[in-house]
């Protein structure tokens, strides 16, 4: 391999160094709302985790599933290529487990792991910012014990597809849809900066599709899922009731399970 193939493999552009203070400051050391109340929830009703079980969480940014699987007795590893956000991770959450730096897509070539020394691998919040997809679920795999599973918390790729997607009226029936501009097609979409952030991320669009069979070949089969729709609700307006219906029917996040082949 050509020095300049390395070092690309180990510093992907896909870190969010540049975003670090912005997020940790938006997520905190307990979590966003989002976090606390949808995904954590199920990724850990998932996961099922049983004591003493070890856990490698893939883009563990600023560590906040730490507390989560430590006090469920499991026994957590955190990796990110953003030394920023790990800086944060081990301020916040250095008690709950262990924070690595480097490339998840390419956990065998970090002399800190090694291959089938894990239970479970969770992607919260970060399959939709690694890319190729088939990398960073072949690397998941090899980290994984056999019938050990993976867990991926995302949001929706069927009605969430930034820029691609969003909320319109029906005046004539009164209610409220959710269009759908762009789907089948794998995107890389820069995300709008929220106020306060001074880096672009981009987010990996890829169909339902590209996740159950790119599982599938790299031995790891779904065997769960679950669609979670927001926890707000809006109290008042006059479209409040349109809004609620629309809310609870079109998920926001998606949570897959799949577990890994257990061999002839
Ligand atoms: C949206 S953040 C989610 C962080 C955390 N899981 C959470 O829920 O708060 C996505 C994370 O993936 C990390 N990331 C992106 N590509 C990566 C890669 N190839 N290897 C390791 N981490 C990566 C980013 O640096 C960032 O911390």
């Amino acid at each position: 391999m050509s020095a300049k193939r390395g070092s690309q493999k180990s510093r992907p552009k896909t870190s969010w160094d540049p975003l670090a203070r912005w997020y940790d400051g938006w997520v905190g050391k307990e979590g966003s709302k989002h976090h606390r109340k949808l995904a954590i929830p199920a990724v850990l009703e998932l996961l099922h985790l049983q004591a003493g079980e070890r856990v490698l969480d893939m883009g563990a940014g600023q560590g906040v599933l730490a507390p989560f699987i430590s006090r469920a007795g499991g026994i957590y590893t955190g990796i990110d290529v953003s030394e920023k956000l790990l800086a944060y991770a081990r301020k916040h959450h250095r008690e709950h487990g262990k924070f690595v730096h480097g490339n998840a897509l390419h956990l065998s070539g970090i002399p800190q792991f090694t291959p089938q020394s894990f239970d479970a691998v969770v992607f919260l919040l970060s399959i939709q910012d690694m890319d190729p997809l088939n990398e960073a679920l072949e690397s998941a795999a090899w980290a994984l014990v056999p019938g050990g599973r993976v867990v991926i918390l995302m949001t929706h790729p069927c009605f969430r597809i930034p820029r691609q997607s969003g909320w319109g009226w029906d005046e004539g029936r009164k209610l409220q849809f959710r269009r759908v501009d762009r789907y089948l097609t794998q995107l890389a979409i820069p995300l709008k900066p929220y106020p306060g952030q001074t880096g672009v991320s981009r987010s990996f669009h890829r169909p339902l599709q590209d996740y159950v069979n790119t599982l599938a070949e790299n031995g790891l089969y779904m065997d769960r899922m679950k669609e979670i729709p927001t926890y707000k609700v809006k109290k008042t307006g006059p479209r409040a009731k349109a809004e609620n219906l629309a809310n609870r029917e079109i998920p926001l996040f998606l949570a897959l399970r799949a577990v890994k082949f257990l061999g002839e």
